[in-house]
């Protein structure tokens, strides 16, 4: 077939596994060599005994109809094959990239192509080809995604990392890889560990390409997100007291958590952690936290690295990319908020549960309500999974940014129940 199936990828190499549908080719198979036989032997067995020479014409004669019958059959297979295939598609849901689009580029059709294990279906995985992983809604962005995949190979690659979030915020997660050198950032002036937790990072190490600010001071001016009022300022206090001076009583303190688990905190994950003011205050106190952000208006992943933390650079459709119970805690604000769709958060919310571990904590830091049915509907969804409520603060507060506007928030911590 002239195209390349796409799996939902969550940034591994995908296989394809012998399907329901491969069995069901298999028994079409079977039957065409059972009907084939039968046709055979129908030509043999009611043969008539008077004539040798009649009888040799008349197999002649029959045994093309039988080939005749045999090809129809064959044909028939290769249509079921298809039909199949197009039904293995429609149940799996995801669609296809054509690859014989014209003006696709061919560094991308390189990348997509399937490649047969050498040694046949692997018996431990029961895979038999090795697929690129992409993001299947990719496909919806077929020609930013040509352009992002057109560069010389071994070459330097295009100054576009600005392009390949624009994909990545469209849905086209992964990305596919590429075969050129991204431009390197010589990263001079970068501090010691723990040093480099508070100290500002030079303009100059950092890609201000697609960005409207081209310098921190910039930045600082803007109000990026409600987690990033002034969060790459670490002189003017706001940023150095978040999660160690409460301004309200939405604001725990990290100490306090802390407490909360009796020292049972040691590896954490930050969702949308802004410049991750959160991850070295717990880089502090000895606890490994990953910061999950994009670059949405500001460097944040390198900034997060220059001080020395983890960025993961993913977006929050991505499925998490880590194991099953795994993290002794999960803090996550507004950044958490994925829109209206109430099956869009129950996703969400079910992939934190799933990598928290049991009596792990979840830490709800200032989620943002619009209305109160926001509240009502948000503290249903968290009830259902049967959380302890260790700490529940429903406040109002003054909008940060300065509208005036009294603005409804929920803070919380939960611990994980040990489900049987
Ligand atoms: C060939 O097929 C005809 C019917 O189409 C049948 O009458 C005849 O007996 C067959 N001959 C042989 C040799 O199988
Ligand atoms: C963090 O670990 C270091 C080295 O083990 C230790 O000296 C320090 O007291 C610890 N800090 C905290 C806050 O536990």
């Amino acid at each position: 077939m002239g195209s390349v199936s796409l799996k939902i990828g969550d940034g591994t190499a995908r296989f394809k596994r012998a399907t329901f549908c491969s069995s069901a080719v298999n028994i079409l198979m079977l039957f065409s060599v059972i009907t084939t036989n039968l046709f055979a032997l129908y030509a043999f067995t009611s043969a008539p005994r008077n004539n040798q020479t009649h009888l040799i014409q008349h197999t002649h004669k029959n045994i093309s109809m039988i080939s005749e019958h045999v090809s129809l059959i064959v044909k028939e297979i290769a249509s079921s094959q298809r039909k199949l295939a197009r039904m293995e598609k429609e149940l799996l849901g995801y669609e296809t990239i054509d690859i014989s689009r014209p003006n696709l580029a061919n560094e991308l059709k390189l990348f997509l192509q399937h490649h047969q294990l050498p040694l046949g279906k692997d018996s431990r995985t029961g895979i038999t080809e090795m697929v690129a992983s992409v993001g299947h809604s990719c496909d919806k962005s077929a020609d930013l995604l040509s352009q992002y995949m057109t560069y010389k190979a071994s070459g330097p690659c295009p100054d576009d990392w600005s392009l390949g979030q624009k994909l990545i915020l469209r849905g086209c997660e992964p990305l596919p890889r590429r075969r050129c050198f991204v431009k390197s950032v010589p990263k001079v002036g970068l501090y010691r560990f723990p040093v480099s937790l508070w100290k500002p990072v030079s303009d100059k190490i950092v890609t201000w390409s697609g960005l409207g600010c081209k310098s921190f001071e910039c930045l600082n001016k803007k109000k990026l997100s409600r987690e990033c009022v002034g969060c790459f300022d670490f002189s003017n206090g706001n940023e150095n007291q978040r999660f160690v001076k409460g301004r309200g009583k939405n604001d725990f303190l990290i100490d306090e958590v802390l407490a909360l688990a009796n020292g049972g905190i040691r590896i954490g994950f930050d969702i949308g952690g802004g410049s991750g003011t959160f991850a070295a205050r717990m880089a502090e106190r000895n606890v490994t936290v990953i910061t999950n952000t994009l670059n949405v208006d500001a460097p944040f992943s390198e900034f997060i690295a220059a001080r020395g933390l983890f960025p993961l650079y993913l977006s929050l459709d991505h499925r998490f990319p880590f194991y099953d119970n795994v993290f002794d805690l999960v803090h996550a604000s507004s950044g958490l908020d994925v829109g209206d769709k109430p099956e869009k958060f129950e996703f969400l919310m079910f992939d934190i549960d799933r990598i928290l571990r049991a009596g792990g904590l979840f830490w709800l830091d200032n989620f943002y309500c619009a209305n109160d049915e926001k509240k009502t509907s948000l503290t249903r969804l968290i009830e259902r999974f049967g959380y302890k409520k260790l700490k529940w603060v429903v406040g109002e507060k003054v909008d940060a940014a300065g509208s005036g506007k009294s603005e409804i928030y929920l803070s919380a911590v939960l611990q994980k129940p040990a489900r049987v």
